[in-house]
Order: C-alpha cells, then sequence, then structure tokens
C-alpha cells in the first residue's frame, strides 16, 4: 500500500482561506481510499474531527474486510459464510492469526499446541472465589484476563516474537477455561478440567455442563452450532473493542492487559452487550401483538428505547453475520426439538415489521449478529449474563490478531488523539478565601 513508501499518484487539494494543501490519498485492496492527514497538523497548525470516527481509518490492517453497504465479511479474504460453512474455529483463528489456511500439517500442529494450553493456573481458582457468587461473569473475565499478566511472566515481553506467539495461543487456549469456570463459579458448581481429546467447541460445552457426579457427551450439532457461533464472532476490523486493543497495546502494555481491555469495552449494550440486552427485550416484549408499541417507542426521539440487535456503524445492509446466525438458530432449535420458541417467534415477527417501517428501511437499519444469537445461546442452555462472555471467548483471536499486527508493524507508535477544546481558556487560580 502507498502507506509504506509514502508516495501517492492522487492527492486531494484541502484549501483553508487563501491557502492550499496537498494531501496524498492512499488505497487499499479494496474499499474506500483514504486522505493521509498525518502531516496536516505539522503544515496547517489544524487537527481533523470526528468524534466517534466515523469517516477515520485508524490504521492499516490485512486482516478482517467489511463492506457495509453490500453486506459482505472476509477474514484474509475468505467469505464469513464460506468459513462458517465449511471451516471450523481454529481453523479460523490460524487464519487470522498467519493470514492463510493452514495445511493438514499445519492446522494439526496448531491444534495441538492450543490443546496444550488448555488448562490455566492452579491458583487461578483461589483468585476467583474472591468474587461473589452473584458477580456478573463479564467482571469475572475481565479480571481474571488481566490477572494472567500476574500468572505467566514469561510471555509478558512484548519485544520477544517467541513470547507473543506464546501469550496469544495461551489466551486463545485458556480463554474457554476462563468463561467456564465463571460459569460454573456463579452457579455453584466445581470447576471442570479441559479435556484434551476434545474438539474446541466440545470442549468448552463440557467444561459448562458437565459435573463430577455424571458423564456428559457433547452433541456434535450443538458443538458445530457453538464452533460456528465462535467463528462469525472472531474478527470485526476497528470495532470499539478492537481499537480499545490497540490503543492500550500501542504503549506497549502486555497482551493480557490489553485483552482485558476489550473485554472491557464489548461489555457494554451498543456493542457486545447487545446480545444479552436483545434477548430481555425480546422477553419485555412478550408477545407478538406488543411488537407495534415497541417499533413506536423505537422511533420516538424522546424515549432512549432502542430495538436491541437492531442496526449497525458500518452495515447499512443486512449483516452477514446475522442470516447465518438466523439459520443456526434453527439448527439447534430443531436438534433440541424445541418446536415453539414464543421469543423466535416475537424476534421473526418483529424482524418483518421493523424491515418494512419507512423509519428502519431509511435509516437502513437491519438485524445484527446479537438479533438471533441470544435465542441461540439460551437454547444451547447459557443464563444470559453469559452472552457477553461467548462473544469475548470468540473475539479474542480477533483482538490477538490485531494486536500482533499492529506490535509487528515497525512504524508502530502510541495512539494519541487530539480534541477540540471547549473548556475555560487559561485564568488565575483563585484563593478559597476570594472564590464567591
Ligand atoms: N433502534 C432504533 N433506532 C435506531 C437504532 C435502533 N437499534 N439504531 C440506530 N437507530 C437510529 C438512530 O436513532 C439514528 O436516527 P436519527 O438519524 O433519526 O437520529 C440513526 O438510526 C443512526 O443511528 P446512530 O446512533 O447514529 O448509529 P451508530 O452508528 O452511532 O450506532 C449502533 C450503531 C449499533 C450503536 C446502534 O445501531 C444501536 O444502538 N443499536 C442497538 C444496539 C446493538 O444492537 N448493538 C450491536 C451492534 S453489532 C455487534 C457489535 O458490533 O458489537
Amino acid at each position: 500500500m502507498d502507506a509504506i513508501n509514502g508516495t501517492s499518484a492522487k492527492t486531494a487539494k484541502l484549501t483553508i482561506g487563501e491557502t492550499s494543501w496537498d494531501l496524498p490519498v492512499l488505497s487499499g485492496t479494496i474499499g474506500p481510499d483514504v486522505v493521509d492527514i498525518g502531516k496536516l497538523y505539522g503544515q496547517t497548525g489544524m487537527f481533523t474531527y470526528d468524534p466517534g470516527f466515523t469517516s477515520t481509518a485508524s490504521c492499516e490492517s490485512q486482516i478482517t474486510y467489511i463492506d457495509g453497504d453490500e453486506g459482505i465479511l472476509l477474514y484474509r479474504g475468505y467469505p464469513i459464510e464460506q468459513l462458517a460453512e465449511s471451516g471450523d474455529f481454529l481453523e479460523t483463528c490460524y487464519l487470522l492469526l498467519y493470514g492463510e489456511l493452514p495445511t493438514a500439517a499445519q492446522k494439526a500442529d496448531f491444534d495441538y499446541r492450543v490443546t496444550r494450553h488448555t488448562m490455566v493456573h492452579e491458583q487461578m481458582s483461589r483468585f476467583f472465589h474472591g468474587f461473589r457468587r452473584d458477580a456478573h461473569p463479564m467482571a469475572v473475565l475481565v479480571a481474571s484476563v488481566g490477572a494472567m499478566s500476574a500468572f505467566y511472566h514469561d510471555s509478558t515481553d512484548i519485544s520477544d516474537p517467541q513470547q507473543r506467539m506464546i501469550a496469544s495461543i495461551r489466551m486463545i487456549a485458556k480463554m474457554p477455561t476462563l468463561a467456564a469456570m465463571a460459569y460454573k463459579y456463579s452457579i455453584g458448581q466445581p470447576f471442570v478440567y479441559p479435556k484434551n481429546e476434545l474438539d474446541y467447541a466440545s470442549n468448552f460445552l463440557r467444561m459448562c455442563f458437565s459435573v463430577p457426579c455424571e458423564e456428559y457427551k457433547a452433541n456434535p450439532v450443538l458443538s458445530r452450532a457453538i464452533d460456528k457461533i465462535f467463528i462469525l464472532h472472531a474478527d470485526h476490523e476497528q470495532n470499539a473493542s478492537t481499537s480499545t486493543v490497540r490503543l492500550a497495546g500501542s504503549s506497549g502494555a502486555n497482551p493480557f492487559a490489553c485483552i482485558a481491555a476489550g473485554i472491557a469495552c464489548l461489555w457494554g449494550p451498543a456493542h457486545g452487550g447487545a446480545n444479552e440486552a436483545a434477548l430481555k427485550m425480546l422477553g419485555e416484549i412478550g408477545s407478538v401483538d406488543r411488537i407495534p408499541e415497541y417499533i413506536k417507542r423505537a422511533k420516538d426521539k424522546n424515549d432512549p428505547f432502542r430495538l436491541m440487535g437492531f442496526g449497525h456503524r458500518v452495515y447499512k445492509n443486512y449483516d452477514p453475520r446475522a442470516k447465518i446466525m438466523q439459520k443456526t438458530c434453527h439448527e439447534v432449535l430443531g436438534e433440541l426439538g424445541i418446536k415453539d420458541d414464543p421469543l423466535l417467534d416475537i424476534a421473526v415477527e418483529l424482524e418483518r415489521i421493523a424491515l418494512q417501517d419507512e423509519y428502519f428501511v431509511e435509516r437502513k437499519l437491519y438485524p445484527n449478529i446479537d438479533f438471533y444469537s441470544g435465542i441461540t445461546l439460551r437454547a444451547l442452555g447459557f443464563p444470559t449474563s453469559m452472552f457477553t462472555v461467548l462473544f469475548a471467548l470468540a473475539r479474542t483471536v480477533g483482538w490477538i490478531g490485531q494486536w500482533k499486527e499492529m506490535i509487528e508493524d515497525p512504524g508502530q507508535r502510541i495512539g494519541r488523539p487530539r480534541q477540540l477544546y471547549t473548556g475555560a481558556a487559561q485564568r488565575d487560580y483563585v484563593p478559597i478565601a476570594r472564590r464567591k
């Protein structure tokens, strides 16, 4: 890309008053060109202003591409539909981390490496016992992932590529164990150790749902569904949590601390917390005949209510992940013999009505991945408080891939945005006795 050699065939002209500047225009492989404003302040004494980063490319990346108008999502160039249909999650992890699909030997080696890191330090279980039983599992996850930097000192030196790789493998491997521990702790059941003969998804389901007094056999259809859900959530270019990971990592912080920062950001209802919020909303609506009332509320600017699981900053078309999620939802309910799920009926009808409503059509608001994931995860046996935890588990590889890409970029610098200051101008300190 032109950004690397600093040459650009195209330029954009910026004129302020009588003076004009030529700004380089850079092109990627696909997607919109960008205007390089890196030298703007030095040349003009001005910043750009873009709260919410709606028009800002914060970095150069080769990992994930989204065409929001067409509803396209590619991991390293491969369409999400093909990966979800034909691949598995660990293969997707390899692809995101290394840039290519693995050969059979590479896949076997990667699976082996991840599998050999699934156990967490035994002392971590004592760390868990410090939490209240009713703590939200996301609170426990943020803390326990951050705490990994206190348990795995031999993989916190970010200047050592070997340590970076071990930290990456450790997080992909241990995240299901930590997520399952957070769940087990909240329901007062003993932690279940990983079983390395199982595939990634089955192992996770077993750690969540088995008890020491009974044999547990993961249902392959449900394991496959969970694996697909993980693939769908694995990466999503420079979203809020990924940008958080990059910003935290830009200061040189260790990878466990950076991923903990990403988890904290993901927790919010506008981001990963939306699946939990979407299911709560469907429950609150309660019956199909109350949908118009909620549609009306969503459209009312004086009402803070929004249709959760609807709308997206980038997708102005059907979220491609939502389509696969909807299909997976039907597969899971079918396998479990759930013929009638009132929440699914409400979701389907809500989607139908919203997609015909002028308000939603005009604003290009479509269901996003979170609209159907909550119903699916609930059917699989997860409580709502675990939904965002599963999102974090799956997104960990994306965060790590993006963090590694940034650290390995020789031009990497600390991220340091500026601001439009609107506070008081300089003034003199007033002693307290003279203040009114
Ligand atoms: N319900 C009702 N109106 C909405 C909704 C919604 N869910 N989403 C956006 N709008 C309206 C919004 O009021 C605004 O209308 P107007 O132009 O008249 O003021 C317009 O659509 C544009 O919205 P925005 O807030 O400027 O869009 P944004 O890009 O800042 O926000 C969003 C994107 C995802 C935060 C937002 O659509 C939302 O809050 N959705 C519900 C939460 C949700 O489902 N989040 C999951 C996102 S996908 C998973 C992930 O990436 O984490």
